[in-house]
């Protein structure tokens, strides 16, 4: 087994602890994946991950067509094909579109990673219509839209001996708020533990095809979601109260833990959640109080 290692120090700031090397071992050669929202934050990680992984990678994109030609053209730099497809995950014709170009293009996609969300922040009493169906338009509809034409390609395809043992995998990019009650973002929250429901229904449906569907729940990562959270160091600090191990993720941290999930290593782990969140599920306030 060969590992690669791709930009760990890139990605590490100057508050914060460094994580370890990244590696990510070669084991999904053969596995077209799909990463919707992968031109930037975690998906980016999560495209250039498989792809350091072996898999080649679809990378999806709404806006900013450059940043996914990039994350693309890094694909192909780490050794593996990538094409880049626009598609709005909420739009139902252009999800279809998108699986039949992604499969039209690879002949078939073993991984899909359910990535794309975003953030309409306000309180409650100001939350407008729009903010709220955006997000969970996006998040939720958008997950279902997209695992529903990754189930009936994995369903279609079956299990391919000496690829994978599994006929396919499904991952559904959660949240620490599919558990923790966040004040000013009730749509958001109620997104992700819809998310969470959804993937663990869906699990138990197609387990017995021997497609595996798992969730991850990141904490605070550093990427352009959350920015005002890090990028001073009074923001820093106090997120650092939310989290036990003291440093914020990096994109890496769930790229890895991404990677792990949808191979063979992982072949018994079915309908679970993944926390990659340095202990913010650990409620820090009572370390002391209580
Ligand atoms: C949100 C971030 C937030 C983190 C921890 C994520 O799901 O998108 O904005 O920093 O949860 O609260």
């Amino acid at each position: 087994m060969t590992e690669k290692p791709i930009d760990a120090a890139a990605s590490a700031g100057p508050e914060a602890r460094p994580q370890g090397p990244v590696r990510f071992p070669v084991v999904l050669e053969g596995q077209p994946a799909l990463v919707t929202g992968a031109n930037s934050g975690i998906g980016r990680a999560v495209a250039l991950g498989l792809a350091a992984s072996g898999a080649d990678v679809v990378v999806n994109y709404v806006v900013d067509p450059q940043a996914a030609d990039d994350v693309a053209h890094q694909v192909e730099a780490l050794g593996r094909k990538a094409i880049a497809i626009k598609a709005d995950v909420s739009n139902e014709e252009d999800v279809q579109s998108m699986f039949s170009s992604a499969i039209g293009h690879f002949g078939t996609l073993h991984i899909a990673v359910n990535n794309a969300g975003l953030q309409r922040d306000a309180p409650f009493h100001e939350m407008t219509l729009q903010q709220w169906n955006k997000v969970i338009g996006v998040n939720l509809t958008g997950q279902f839209l997209c695992a529903r034409e990754a189930i009936r390609e994995f369903k279609r395809r079956g299990v391919v001996k000496n690829v994978s043992a599994a006929a396919g995998k499904l991952v559904c990019m959660s949240s620490v708020h599919q558990e923790i009650p966040w004040a000013g973002h009730e749509n958001y929250a109620a997104s992700k533990g819809g998310v969470m429901q959804m993937m663990r229904s869906l699990a138990q449906e197609v387990a017995p095809l021997a497609i595996r569907v798992n969730g991850i729940a990141p904490g605070a990562i550093r990427t352009p979601i959350n920015r005002p959270a890090w990028e001073t160091k009074e923001a820093y600090d106090s997120l650092m109260t939310l989290v036990p191990y003291r440093r914020i993720g990096e994109p890496n941290d769930v790229a890895q833990a991404v990677a792990w999930l949808v191979s063979d290593a992982a072949d018994y782990v079915v309908g679970t959640t993944l926390f990659i969140d340095g202990g913010m599920m650990l409620f820090p306030g009572f370390a002391s109080g209580g």
